[in-house]
């Protein structure tokens, strides 16, 4: 077989990275933080095969300048960071890792739910604290599940897998996304509804959209003041979904009672942003996915797509 240039942007895990041996030449970019734009263009420059994380940013200036590539696989199911049309126009092959993190991020965005509609973090907190004196019947109470409307914005694999789990805690369905879902709606009694009517009735709204000139900023000041002062905003899809300022506002005005978010904008959240300061904002590090087997696989199948394309052939996992 004829001997290829790699370039993996990080440690991933090592099964998936032995795969790769013998093939060629393989550069690992071994550092935590991602490799600044340069160092990328650096790295790929003579490379065929591109494995690469959400955090890389791979442009049309990035392409022009490894005229070698012909394939990148991003160790991710969201591809936004790559310039699709320009790897399209000099016919380099894009794949991702659909499917392999439903479960985990569905279970995440259940775990999210949960912790901010019963406190826990400030729960925590408050026993951590010395505050914890006595059994209190008003203490730190939060919403039940039971009867809530839970509000799905986009029905998709992550959707439909958040819309099953939460259907176990007693709540209704309602829902909105480009395309209906009739089979969604037959298996699990959900509404479809309009956008707009999902943010006036549901009690959560829950994200799942991917990140595109639609999906930027759908959740805005507008929006925020049609959901129910008692509403809950959950993001586990991407942080440019969400305008963070106005989040902020509707969080600090109670606008809306809570949010956990997986992702911000920008992202990560610097450490002194006042978001951070709200006790009725839960942020956690991007982390959804996060389960150990899970980003084993996703490794394994990014090294499919990587292994595929460097053969020539269609790859296993293309992004659409
Ligand atoms: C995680 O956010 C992913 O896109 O895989």
């Amino acid at each position: 077989m004829e001997k290829h240039r790699i370039a993996v942007t990080r440690t991933i895990a090592q099964p998936a990275i032995e795969r790769l041996h013998n093939l060629g030449k393989i550069t690992i970019w071994s550092e935590r933080q991602p490799p600044a734009h340069i160092q990328l263009m650096q790295m790929v420059k003579d490379c065929d095969g591109l494995l690469c994380l959400l955090t890389d940013c791979v442009d049309d200036h990035l392409l022009e300048s490894a005229p070698r590539l012909s394939v990148i696989s991003t160790m991710s199911v969201g591809y936004e960071h790559i310039d699709l049309e320009a790897c399209r126009r000099r016919g380099i092959q894009v794949g991702h890792t659909p499917g392999v993190l439903t479960d985990s991020t569905a279970d995440f965005t259940v775990a999210m739910i949960l912790s901010v509609a019963r406190r826990i973090p400030q729960a925590v907190e408050y026993a951590r604290s010395g505050l914890w004196s006595t059994w209190d019947p008003g203490l730190l109470l939060g919403h039940d599940l039971l009867g809530m409307t839970i509000g799905i914005v986009g029905m998709g694999r992550i959707g439909e897998a958040v819309a099953e789990r939460i259907t176990a805690f007693g709540t209704n369905l309602v829902y909105h996304d480009r395309i209906q879902r009739t089979d969604v709606e037959n298996k699990l009694n959900a509404k479809f509804v309009a956008f707009d009517d999902l943010l006036t009735q549901a009690d959560i709204v829950t994200l799942h959209v991917p990140l595109t000139d639609q999906t930027h900023h759908l959740i805005s000041y507008p929006q925020l003041k049609m959901m129910k002062s008692s509403a809950l905003l959950i993001n586990t899809s991407r942080g440019k979904v969400v305008d963070t300022e106005a989040l902020l506002h509707a969080l600090l005005n109670r606008e809306i009672d809570a949010a956990g978010l997986d992702v911000t904008d920008p992202e990560p959240l610097p450490a002194n942003h006042p978001l951070y300061e709200l006790p009725n904002c839960l942020i956690t590090p991007h982390i959804a996915s996060a389960g150990a087997a899970t980003r084993t696989k996703m490794a394994h199948m990014a090294v499919d797509n990587l292994l595929a394309g460097l053969k020539g052939v269609p790859l296993p996992y293309p992004v659409a």
